[in-house]
């Protein structure tokens, strides 16, 4: 078996390149990957001389390259993880989110499309169905919610899915989606809640919570992300959309106290900032279909994972040191700079 992973030397990406090559010692595994600010190679490295991967440089944007890597491996399934995936930077700039997300997933199905393919994998997100209100801890996504986007990233998101339903039904392309809420653990970019506060808990710096920080989302720890898609693409349905989600929300204000807590830091850190625009209130996936016909339940705690992703951050300084110190410090400037 061979896949092509979109989007490998990102946070989600790598952590699911790392999960099928450990669980399939027999599947070739390449990772193609355009290496934005987001991707890392160091990521990678722990994979780079397994005989069974190969990494490739490329944008899913580029035709040329992909259909030469298709040519070349002939791909049984293509997980599409690629994706400008922060919704900060997509109200800051919205114009390379529809490149990517939309316009990339048209090249990578028309290469699945012209060479044949088993199965086509879109990672989307819960956030195509917009968020529900903090005063209906009742109400949850499941599969039948209308797409109701918010932000730019979103709407680029859902984009992608109902391109990924058109080539279904349209040219009978085996595809299948699945929509995860808010992943955290190793590998996750330092511009994202969790790994952010935990970095800049570690040096001292604000802890700069959006609005009141009472913003609900429903976290999973990335493995049992990875282990979803897995079961997806073995045994999911075509032209299927699969939620997946851990029954695990949480407001941003309380994330932010355990890793102070966990760190020994004061909450004196926190810093109530000027709050994101269009900013989804709450996120609460049911998955009762993935449990019911996969077999999917979320395996880690999130009183766990968090130990465990805090302690990966302090083992791996060098990792997201490295990126803080880069071009990201202009980013930070940027965004946080004169957020009051
Ligand atoms: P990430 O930003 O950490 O990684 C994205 C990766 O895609 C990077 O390696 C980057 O270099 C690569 N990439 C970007 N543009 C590319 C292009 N044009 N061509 C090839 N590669 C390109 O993102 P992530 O958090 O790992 O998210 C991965 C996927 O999962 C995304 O599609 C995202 O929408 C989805 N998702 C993320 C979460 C989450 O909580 N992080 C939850 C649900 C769904
Ligand atoms: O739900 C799935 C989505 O989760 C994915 O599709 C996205 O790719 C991923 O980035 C994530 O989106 P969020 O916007 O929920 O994640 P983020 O880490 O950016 O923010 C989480 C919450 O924390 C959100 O309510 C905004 C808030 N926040 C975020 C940052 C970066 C803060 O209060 N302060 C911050 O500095």
């Amino acid at each position: 078996m061979t896949i092509i992973v979109t989007g490998g030397a990102g946070f989600i990406g790598s952590n699911f390149v790392f999960h099928m090559l450990n669980k399939y010692p027999d599947y070739r595994i390449i990772c193609l990957d355009a290496l934005t600010y987001a991707g890392n190679m160091s990521t990678l490295k722990s994979v780079m001389d397994n005989p069974n991967f190969r990494f490739v440089k490329a944008s899913i944007t580029d035709r040329e390259a992909v259909d030469k890597l298709f040519e070349e491996e002939k791909p049984d399934i293509v997980v599409n993880f690629a994706a400008e995936s922060h919704v900060d930077r997509s109200i800051e700039n919205p114009s390379v989110f529809l490149e990517t997300n939309i316009l990339g997933t048209q090249v990578m199905m028309d290469a699945c499309r012209k060479h044949g393919i088993k199965r086509y994998h879109q990672v989307s997100t819960d956030e195509v169905y917009g968020d529900l209100p903090l005063d209906r801890p009742d109400l949850f996504f499941t599969e039948e919610t209308p797409i109701h986007t918010s932000s730019p990233y979103s709407a680029s998101k859902a984009s992608a899915d109902l391109l990924v339903m058109a080539y279904h039904r349209t040219f009978g392309l085996p595809v299948t989606i699945s929509r995860c809420s808010n992943n955290y653990g190793p590998y996750h970019f330092p511009e994202k809640l969790i790994p952010l506060m935990i970095a800049n808990a570690l040096n001292d710096k604000p802890l700069p919570v959006y609005g009141k920080g009472e913003n609900v989302r429903d976290w999973l720890y990335v493995e049992d992300h990875c282990k979803a898609i897995d079961l997806i693409i073995h045994n999911g349905r075509v032209g299927e959309v699969y939620n997946i989600g851990g029954h695990n929300e949480m407001a941003n204000i309380d994330i932010v106290k355990i890793i102070c807590k966990e760190l020994g830091k004061p909450e004196s850190l926190i810093t109530y900032v000027a709050d994101r625009k269009g900013h989804d209130m709450r996120y609460a996936i049911d998955p009762t279909k993935i449990h019911n016909e996969l077999g999917w339940l979320p395996e880690t705690k999130f009183a766990d994972g968090i130990k465990k992703t805090i302690q990966w951050y302090l083992d791996n300084k060098d990792w997201w040191e490295e990126i803080i110190s880069g071009e990201y410090r202009n980013y930070y400037e940027k965004m946080y700079g004169d957020r009051h």
